[in-house]
């Protein structure tokens, strides 16, 4: 049985205190772990059950919801809580090394808390910073960018030294915007609220129809067009409908949102604001990647302005009737989170488990209101929509792909960083621009994007060509792409909600044959179950993370089969066992090794 927290105790009184400041809704409960855990270090069994009887809900279900965020700990972690960036253009950048000598300075394990509670050291997919890797997490708070050996040694010594990360030297949280090219959204920002008074200025059948002759389409990788689904929510019946700006931006590689969230902020939420007018939506939600934490003051800042500005709250501009507000909404490291109707169940405090569809989220999204869900960019794109109107925007680009692509470039180049350009750029334009020298391949959109080789950087950013979400990963031919895949491969079984079988253990079958391969006991016949593999993955799972954790893999075998060949220990056939590898270690305790009982290899 588990005994409840002492009425007097802080976890008690914090408990309570969340509670209350969140009316007992259990829709608050991913927020309420989240500040529970920020004020306690952990999330003890015993509060964990108060905030199950305050809310009225069983504990499983509280453990459940726990049990699923990356982020949320039911045992002590240590009280500086490390996580290094595990995205490839990190460990290009020297962060395993770095990871080790972290734990070899403080004397842990990875993934372990170290005996006196003091800290742990482990890995998080990707932070969002490779373009100013290597990086990592503390206290799922604070960003440190450009590890190096100094910084590590001296990191080491204020954790045994036992200073609170704020005193840290606070040059080392000083993340740049990097911006290297800029076009109509990175360029200079336009007044707070001008395009939302042209946008009521039109009225909401108007700015509908400005969307809709833009051809905007969403940026957040799927492409869907906007106009038509702001038309879809817009007409869904419902007592209310919502606006939500999906800011997971978990895709490794990709960091744009992370930049436009910092710099942009007005134009993200008045992009929303404009949304909100066109479906006559009053609530608006923001969900921010828990990565994003330290970016929460500067936005809720923005808010607060805008609010003391009428651009937000009741008679927007001045109209009457025109009322939207945003909440802000942290995630807590779960990448499924990303797929949009994972994030609105992770919003009503549930476990970010994506739905069966239909129903779409326009017509059945958060707490069953019609809901549409855009991408940070997006929104960017809508605000100067509205200020320019929808034939400026087609005008740009390609009649495809209107308007113009943020990219988040990474990995071998002279210069990472963001660039925007006119959709209808080629690829070769980017890298020339980005100093990338002798690249033998670019992951377009991240890894469930699209590999593309030497051959092709003639080919055009553009849904008809080279779709993108934004990542723009830089490999030239010292690296080995087999690698690349497989870290990739590790990241998808890694994010795997497991909710439905074929993703939960397809990835981690292709990461078993991939090690297989890495070890040099892989024979052609890996190649072909890792092909069958692909083909159940990409056509029996759930949600789009499955349906595309097999597309690095395809790419590379079909662009860089030398590579992966090279990993094979026969072209033919053989079993995967491993004889003298397996006797090894009874070899050397026996001290026998007869040559002839060993298997013989193949010529
Ligand atoms: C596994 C997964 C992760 C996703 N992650 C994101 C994300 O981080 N940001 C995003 O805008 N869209 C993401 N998407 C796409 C969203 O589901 C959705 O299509 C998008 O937010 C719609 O916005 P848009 O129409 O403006 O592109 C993800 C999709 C999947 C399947
Ligand atoms: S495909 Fe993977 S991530 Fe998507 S629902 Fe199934 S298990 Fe979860």
């Amino acid at each position: 049985m588990l005994l409840s927290t002492h009425p007097s105790s802080p976890a008690s009184a914090k408990v309570r205190e969340l509670l209350a400041r969140h009316h007992h809704a259990p829709s608050a409960l991913v927020q309420m772990l989240r500040e529970l855990q920020a004020a306690l270090g952990w999330l003890p069994p015993a509060a964990l059950q108060e905030l199950a009887s305050g809310l009225g809900v069983t504990l499983a279900h509280v453990q459940g919801v726990t049990g699923f965020y990356r982020f949320f700990h039911t045992r002590p972690v240590g009280d500086y809580r490390i996580l290094f960036s595990d995205n490839i253009t990190d460990h290009m950048l020297g962060s395993r090394e770095l990871m080790a000598d972290l734990c070899q300075r403080l004397g842990v394990a990875p993934g372990q808390t170290r005996a006196d509670g003091r800290v742990s050291v482990a890995t998080a997919s990707c932070t969002g910073h490779c373009d100013q890797g290597p990086a990592l997490l503390i206290n799922h708070h604070q960003v440190l960018t450009q590890l190096d050996s100094a910084r590590v040694a001296e990191m080491a010594r204020l954790v045994e030294a036992q200073v609170p990360v704020t005193d840290w030297p606070s040059a080392w949280f000083d993340t740049q915007d990097q911006v290297r090219r800029a076009d109509v959204l990175l360029g200079p920002a336009l007044a707070p609220g001008l395009a939302l008074a042209a946008a009521v200025a039109r009225g909401p059948e108007g700015m509908l129809q400005e969307i809709t002759q833009a051809n905007l389409r969403g940026r957040g990788g799927a492409g869907f067009a906007t106009g038509l689904k702001w038309a879809l929510c817009r007409k869904a019946p419902g007592t209310e409908h919502i606006v939500v700006c999906n800011a997971d931006e978990g895709e490794p590689g990709t960091f744009k949102d992370r930049v436009l969230l910092r710099s942009h902020a007005d134009a993200v939420f008045e992009g929303m604001a404009i949304a909100a007018w066109v479906m006559g939506a009053r609530r608006g939600f923001v969900y921010l990647r828990g990565e994003y934490r330290y970016l929460l003051e500067g936005l809720q800042a923005v808010l607060a302005r805008r609010r003391a500005q009428g651009l937000l709250g009741n008679n927007i501009v001045g109209h009457p009737g025109f009322d939207f507000d945003i909440e802000i909404h942290l995630g807590a490291g779960a990448y499924v989170c990303g797929e949009e109707s994972a994030l609105i169940e992770s919003l009503e405090g549930k476990r970010g488990t994506p739905r069966i569809r239909p129903p779409f989220p326009v017509e059945h999204g958060y707490m069953g209101h019609p809901t549409a869900v855009n991408n940070v960019e997006t929104f960017c794109a809508a605000q100067q929509i509205a200020q320019h109107g929808g034939a400026w925007w087609a005008g740009i680009g390609t009649t495809a792909s209107t308007g113009t692509k943020i990219h988040s470039v990474s990995g071998d180049c002279e210069r990472p960083g963001l660039y925007e350009y006119p959709f209808g750029t080629r690829i070769g334009r980017i890298l020339e621009d980005c100093g990338a020298r002798n690249t033998q391949a670019v992951q377009v959109g991240g890894p469930s994007g699209l590999c593309v080789s030497a051959s092709e950087f003639g080919r055009r950013m553009g849904f008809e060509d080279v779709p993108t979400a934004g990542a723009f990963m830089v490999f030239d031919r010292s690296r080995d792409m087999f690698s690349v895949a497989r870290n990739f491969a590790q990241f998808f079984a890694h994010e795997s909600c497991g909710f439905c079988t074929p993703c939960r253990v397809g990835t981690a079958l292709v990461v078993k044959r991939m090690d297989k391969l890495a070890a040099g006991r892989g024979s052609r016949h890996d190649l072909d179950v890792l092909n069958e593999l692909d083909k159940l993955l990409h056509t029996t799972t759930h949600c789009g993370l499955g349906a595309s954790a097999c597309n690095p893999l395809r790419d590379t075998v079909a662009k860089f089969r030398p590579t992966f060949e090279q990993h094979l220990q026969s072209l033919h056939f053989e079993p995967a066992f491993d004889l003298d590898a397996e006797l090894s270690i009874a070899r050397a305790v026996t001290g026998r090794d007869d040559a002839a009982a060993h298997m013989e290899k193949p010529a």
